[in-house]
């Protein structure tokens, strides 16, 4: 953000360190785990920027262990948030999405546990469509010994330290929350600082826009298809008939949600019986980071953010958007399964 009275530029680096001072007890800890991040995200830009040139994309051959393709960009985004954050020392361990149990860093007393989507969007890469990386950062609890378990890191979103998201689009995005409101940044590819472009960022309480894959149309519950043809009936007051938009990353989809409004639905279906995309490297951090704009994030009943975690990689469906939107949804659900149920 361009300062009014010097003109002078504000970098991540610089506002994570503010942001600090005002804690006087802080141990700077947080501020080095973002900053760790902030610094993989670039190297993974720079990766995403040139990937045509250095033949990262396409497929490595392999699987994941959700049974998919894993694109070589995943492996090296992984690769690098993981080794800036063991770089540190203040992380214990780390979760993400192309490792099937915990990742153990070098500093086993570290305090910090971090989620991660290292890549996601990932059938978007090599059609040049935008990308993302997500993180949601939990503190180990003390009480805990010194051996390392998945169940450590079984806590709900509620108790999220921070949570954020890069955006590789026409311009790299970092948002981050530390539940002092959502902070945006912008990469200046010409100095390679991220720079801060908005503060206590609030999306609109309502918006004409709704994101869904509607390829599943015909397995979803008869409470969300009426919600979609609600969505394109005309009433002038509402602003309906909404605009359809589904880029198919959910960092994108979630970041446009941020700025415009609207609503992002990725439901339960016949071929993701408990939905598609994962509570604790997906729908927690972006819940956090709606929430702290104004908005609201739910799977259909329940709050995200409350969900009791049971699996490191568990799924979830999930409503997210602007207030509004989210709480018109729920009550077309609610209204349908209870005509179900008669
Ligand atoms: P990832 O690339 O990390 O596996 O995530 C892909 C996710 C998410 O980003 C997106 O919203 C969703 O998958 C798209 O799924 P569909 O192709 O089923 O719509
Ligand atoms: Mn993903
Ligand atoms: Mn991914």
């Amino acid at each position: 953000m361009v300062d009014k009275d010097n003109s002078r530029l504000e970098t991540l680096e610089e506002y994570i360190i503010q942001s600090q001072n005002k804690f006087p007890g802080a141990t700077g800890e947080l501020s080095q785990l973002l900053r760790d991040i902030g610094l993989a995200a670039k190297i993974i830009s720079r990766e995403v920027n040139k990937a045509g040139i250095t033949n990262i994309l396409g497929f490595d051959g392999s699987k994941n262990i959700h049974g998919e393709a894993v694109k070589k960009l995943d492996l090296f985004a992984d690769q690098q948030l993981i080794s800036a954050l063991n770089r540190s020392m203040i992380t214990c361990m780390v979760i993400s999405e192309e490792n099937d149990g915990i990742v153990k860093l070098s500093s086993k007393g570290g305090k910090y546990i971090v989620f991660l989507d290292p890549l996601d969007g990932s059938s978007n890469i090599d059609v040049n469509v935008s990308i993302g990386s997500i993180f949601s950062v939990y503190m180990r609890e003390p009480r805990f010994d010194s051996t390392l378990r998945e169940s450590d890191a079984l806590q709900p979103g509620v108790r999220q330290v921070a949570a954020g998201y890069v955006l590789y689009g026409s311009s790299t995005i970092l948002a981050y929350t530390t539940g002092l409101g959502v902070s945006v940044f912008t990469l200046d590819p010409s100095i390679g600082e991220f720079i801060l472009s908005e503060k206590k960022i609030k999306m609109p309480e309502h918006g004409g826009i709704y994101s869904i894959n509607e390829g599943s149309y015909n397995s979803w519950d008869p409470g969300l298809k009426k919600y979609i043809k609600y969505c394109q009936d005309e009433d002038a007051e509402t602003g309906r008939p909404y605009s359809a938009r589904y880029i198919g990353s959910m960092v994108a989809d979630i970041h446009r949600t941020l700025i415009k409004g609207g609503i992002f639905i990725y439901p339960h279906s016949k071929k993701y019986p408990s939905g598609k995309l994962r509570l604790m490297y997906e729908c927690n951090p972006l819940s956090f980071i709606i929430e702290q704009a104004g908005g609201m994030a739910t799977d259909g009943k329940k709050r995200i953010m409350e969900l009791e975690p049971n699996a490191i990689h568990q799924q979830t469906p999930i409503y997210i958007g602007s207030k509004k939107n989210v709480q018109k949804v729920m009550e077309f659900l609610e209204k349908h399964e209870a005509v179900e149920q008669e």
